[in-house]
């Protein structure tokens, strides 16, 4: 199936990088343009573009911008894209897709000393495409576990908006929905209501019905009966299998295991960290606790604080299966996803 999503989360135009402010969704549909790596940094740390590989994605269009800045001006330009590359790094810490795409970027300045320009614009371009590949592949992956579901909730956004295009874990439930009609459900993800704002929006652009449930209504929906399946993204699996995700995902997990429902992870092995042996060693971001307080506490002398992860991780043994471009591991807590990496 083709992603039909007439909006995308990132646009390249050949001199700038036209990023959708996701904050203003389902509102508005509002494009801006940035032209160089600082802008960029600010898009991901603001969450205008936000999903782990669309952060990726970003970043190294945004390291594309700093080559075209600063290539033509004078003998020094690499050290300042290598302060651009740091800057790009400090945007958010818990998606490692964004350290795989620069780290690929750095890679592409240190090998094609030729036509910098060029190769840093194509290595972004092709990081940008290969996701929409693997999303596309991990779609039809999914779906063939799913056959035989009749309802699923999904968490967070990791669809077309967070992703290439496609997404992970909407990729897997438009490909099963294309195959039969499915029950979607989604969380609305509190506090900044991914699901709420963007994913119901999103399947409709595609016309798939969803129905929203408050993050509260989960176990009342699992004890109903109306899903077989929980299907999420990831922000950074470990070697052993264990996930970050979205707050809230490790709830759900440990509601799915007492009411006997699965639990799907779809990413790409973008979303892998090798380096890591388990989720402990995970950086889990804290933002803002302005995000989450009511504006009346929002000053230094109020009595009320906030404490805002916005990831968890959801141990392997907990997850049902693993889905990526290059296969599905079942039951990851046996093995972890170690035997992916040289995988075809
Ligand atoms: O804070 P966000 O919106 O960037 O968090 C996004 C998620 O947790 C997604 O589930 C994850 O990045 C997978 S996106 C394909």
């Amino acid at each position: 199936m083709q992603n039909k999503l007439t909006v995308s989360a990132l646009q390249w135009t050949g001199a700038s990088l036209k990023v959708l402010d996701q904050r203003q969704l389902p509102e508005k549909i509002v494009y801006d343009e940035y032209t160089d790596a600082a802008g960029v940094t600010e898009a991901i740390a603001s969450m205008r573009v936000r999903g782990a590989p669309a952060i990726g994605i970003a970043a190294a269009y945004g390291v594309a911008l700093s080559v075209r800045q600063h290539c033509t001006q004078g003998d020094h330009w690499r050290q300042k894209v290598a302060a651009d590359i740091e800057l790009l790094a400090t945007s958010r810490p818990t998606a490692v897709n964004l350290f795989w795409a620069l780290d690929q970027m750095k890679t592409i300045l240190a090998t094609q000393l030729e036509h910098p320009i060029e190769a840093v614009l194509a290595c972004a371009e092709k990081i940008h495409s290969d996701d929409l590949a693997a999303n596309l592949k991990m779609g039809e992956l999914g779906a063939d576990i799913l056959a035989g579901a009749t309802g699923v909730l999904t968490h967070c956004n990791a669809g077309a908006l967070a992703t290439g295009g496609h997404g992970t874990a909407l990729g897997v439930i438009r490909s099963a929905y294309q195959r039969q009609p499915i029950k979607v459900y989604a969380g609305e993800t509190r506090p900044w209501l991914q699901g709420a704002r963007l994913t119901v929006w999103e399947l409709a652009q595609d016309g798939i019905p969803s129905t929203l449930i408050a993050d509260s209504a989960a176990a009342w929906l699992m004890k109903s009966g109306a899903i077989d399946w929980i299907v999420v993204g990831a922000d950074r699996i470990a070697a052993n299998g264990d996930a970050a995700n979205k707050i809230g995902t490790y709830s759900l997990a440990v509601l799915a295991k007492q009411h006997g429902v699965k639990l799907m992870v779809a990413a790409p092995t973008t979303t892998i960290d090798w380096s890591i042996d388990d989720g402990a060693q995970i950086e889990i971001e804290q933002r803002n606790p302005n995000e989450l307080l009511p504006a009346c506490y929002n000053h230094e002398s109020s009595l009320v604080s906030a404490w805002n992860p916005v990831f968890d991780v959801t141990p392997a043994e907990l997850i049902s299966a693993i889905v990526t471009e290059r296969g599905a591991v079942m039951n990851p807590a046996e093995h972890g996803v170690r035997g992916l990496k040289n995988a075809l």
